[in-house]
């Protein structure tokens, strides 16, 4: 069976201030009135066998809601408290059977190109029945830190480098074997299971703990706190050995960061200033002068002015807004 597995439990704390704790990124409804986790069930629902939801529970009555539009098989797997995605993906490995194929997405990307979406899954769940961990790889255009690299050799991995320093991935760049980590994955769900048991016993027991004492797919608080948080990609992908890389050639966009935003909203027509300067919400009139490819950000109760090369930085002031709260 294929599964697809939804990870909706982020905060997209760098898109603050759009991106708000009780309104991720994902649920923001930003093209055509359809949220980036509504766009992502409908690409998948109409590949795989069954759609598995795992996400917060502040969150769980917007996927509900979105859930509730369409007549897809689905169930959800409820998290207390985020403990990242090494775990959130060994819970929906608990809940599939050892030798079903998961098919991992973030839902908080663009993806656009559905044959070429399509035929990379294919090849994807081809080398997953043959027991690889699989990547899929997006040609880079700069040297982004925000990402993971993957060094490949034909669809062999040789290494994979989880948010390089710039440095690195300057050098990543000018290599050429690199793409970046396009945040999908697709392995059987025993495979990963006996990897994340292998390269992190702790996760792997603690995540196993609160699976089992879970009372219908709701995950209990004060366990879950006992699992370290770490994502997969350091957790798993970067001391793995058995890994592969599908190139992708469908457009993506992860919207991760407001440098991201950028480039998707001018590639797409949004206006820009001869200094490449952008407002983004309905801002009264704005004039920049002076500043060059800089962002205002504007939502009814917070402004965001942002020099677009620092965007990873805006996940400090959603940091220090928290620690205050
Ligand atoms: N259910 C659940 N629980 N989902 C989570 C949790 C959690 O605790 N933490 C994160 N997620 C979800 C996010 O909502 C997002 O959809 C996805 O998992 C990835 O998490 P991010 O926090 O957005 O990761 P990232 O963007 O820093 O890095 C990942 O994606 C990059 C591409 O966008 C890595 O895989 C990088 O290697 C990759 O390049
Ligand atoms: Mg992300």
């Amino acid at each position: 069976k294929i599964v697809h597995v939804v990870l909706t439990g982020g905060v997209g704390s760098r898109l603050w201030p759009l991106s708000r704790k009780t309104k991720p990124k994902q649920y923001l409804e930003l093209f055509g009135g359809k949220s980036l986790f509504e766009m992502t069930v409908e690409r998948n629902a109409k590949i795989v066998d069954k759609l598995l939801i795992v996400g917060n529970m502040d969150n769980h009555h917007l996927s509900s809601k979105v859930m509730g539009k369409f007549n897809f098989s689905h169930s959800y797997i409820v998290e207390s408290t985020p403990r990242n995605t090494a775990a959130a993906i060994a819970f929906a490995a608990f809940e599939s059977n050892p030798e079903d194929i998961l098919i991992i997405t973030p839902s908080d990307h663009i993806i656009e190109g559905e044959v070429s979406y399509k035929e990379a899954l294919n090849q994807a769940v081809e080398l997953a029945k043959n027991d690889y961990l699989v990547t899929f790889g997006i040609k880079p255009t700069k040297p982004e830190t925000g990402y993971g690299y993957i060094e490949f050799e034909g669809e062999n991995v040789l290494a994979f480098h989880e948010k390089p320093t710039l440095e690195s991935a300057s050098h990543f760049l000018q290599k050429g074997n690199c793409y970046w980590n396009s945040g999908l994955f697709c392995f059987k769900a025993g495979l990963y299971l006996a990897e994340l048991k292998k390269q992190e016993p702790e996760v792997y027991k603690k995540s196993k703990m609160v699976w089992d004492a879970s009372v219908a797919g709701v995950l209990d608080f004060d366990l879950s706190l006992q699992i370290p948080s770490i994502s997969i990609d350091y957790a798993v992908m970067e001391r793995s050995t058995n890994i592969k890389v599908v190139p992708s050639n469908f457009k993506w966009s992860d919207l991760g960061s407001f440098e991201s935003v950028y480039d998707y909203l001018v590639q797409d027509g949004h206006p820009v200033d001869e200094d490449g300067n952008i407002v983004i919400g309905p801002a009264p009139h704005t004039s920049f002068v002076g500043v060059e490819n800089c962002l205002l950000v504007y939502s009814p109760d917070a402004l965001l002015v942002l020099q677009k090369e620092k965007s990873q930085n805006v996940k400090q002031v959603h940091q220090y807004l928290e620690s205050i709260d």
